[in-house]
């Protein structure tokens, strides 16, 4: 493993445009189930609950399952994966992170300038006049008992900021995404079972720019074949020791 980690740390010091794209593989180690690994999340519920569909048929459903999950969420902290990419934006080695997640640990890790492709639970949108109001309105409209929450200008129903399957990706998201993808000479997946597009695209385009392309996931991906490495295992383990290599290979003292 060690050959590989510094492998790993020799492309990203070399590397003059590095951009990392995460899943939900990256926030496991916050106690944040993913979806398609071993406990997925859809292991133990049927996805259809995430479709834009279900949300129109059945809004009190898709509130009950979401209220879960912002629960589970709001307590999350980040974990050393994340702080390890926030390190690598901070020595100016990263310069973007694209993001399938919407629990928002790689901003309370420090990360700045980070894509949310999938939207994020921080918001909630009413789906008939389009205002945007924060979660916790949300949920005190709950609270005074409306339930499915609904939008207190037009009455509208309220659904979470997290973009849902068959829902389209918000606009400005994507083309920076893309941006990214086109410009860096090294991409990383991370935690992610690249099975959905059109991120699982991001790293194809990297590819044909002549970009170098690494994973770091638990499990193999469709992509594992056009990846320059792959590494099994733990993304908080390898990250954690990838930057120290790199600040090594900088001379950049402590942490
Ligand atoms: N370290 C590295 N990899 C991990 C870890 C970990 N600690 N924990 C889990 N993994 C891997 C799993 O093996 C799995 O291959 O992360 C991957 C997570 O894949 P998914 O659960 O499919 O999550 P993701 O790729 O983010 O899903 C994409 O699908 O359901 C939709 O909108 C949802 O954004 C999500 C999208």
């Amino acid at each position: 493993m060690s050959k590989e980690i510094d492998r790993i740390a020799e492309m990203i010091v070399s590397s003059k445009r590095v951009v990392v794209l995460t899943g939900a593989g990256i926030s496991t180690e916050s106690g944040i189930p993913d979806f398609r690994g071993p406990q997925g999340l859809w292991k133990r519920v049927d996805p259809k609950i995430g479709t834009i569909e279900f949300f129109r048929e059945h809004p009190d459903e898709f509130w009950r399952f979401q209220l879960d999950r912002l629960k589970e969420m709001m307590k999350a902290q980040p974990n050393r994966a994340h702080y390890a990419l926030a390190e690598l934006e901070k020595m100016g080695k990263l310069s973007a992170i694209i993001t399938q997640n919407v629990d928002s640990l790689h901003f309370k890790a420090g990360s700045k300038n980070v894509i949310e492709i999938h939207g994020n639970l921080r918001t909630a949108k009413c789906i008939e006049c389009g205002k945007v109001i924060s979660i916790e309105e949300a949920l005190k409209i709950i609270e005074e008992g409306v339930f499915p929450p609904k939008c207190r200008t037009c009455g509208g129903l309220l659904k979470t900021g997290s973009v849902l399957f068959n829902e389209p990706i918000p606009e400005e998201a994507l083309t920076r995404a893309y941006m990214e993808s086109e410009m860096c000479d090294l991409m990383m997946a991370i935690g992610t079972s690249l099975q959905v597009y059109p991120a699982a695209y991001l790293p194809v385009i990297a590819k044909r720019k002549g970009a170098k392309f690494i994973i770091i996931n638990m499990e193999p991906t469709p992509l594992d074949e056009i990846a320059d490495i792959v590494v099994h295992g733990k993304a908080g383990d390898i990250l954690t020791a990838v930057v120290e290599k790199v600040k090594e290979k900088l001379g950049v003292k402590g942490s």
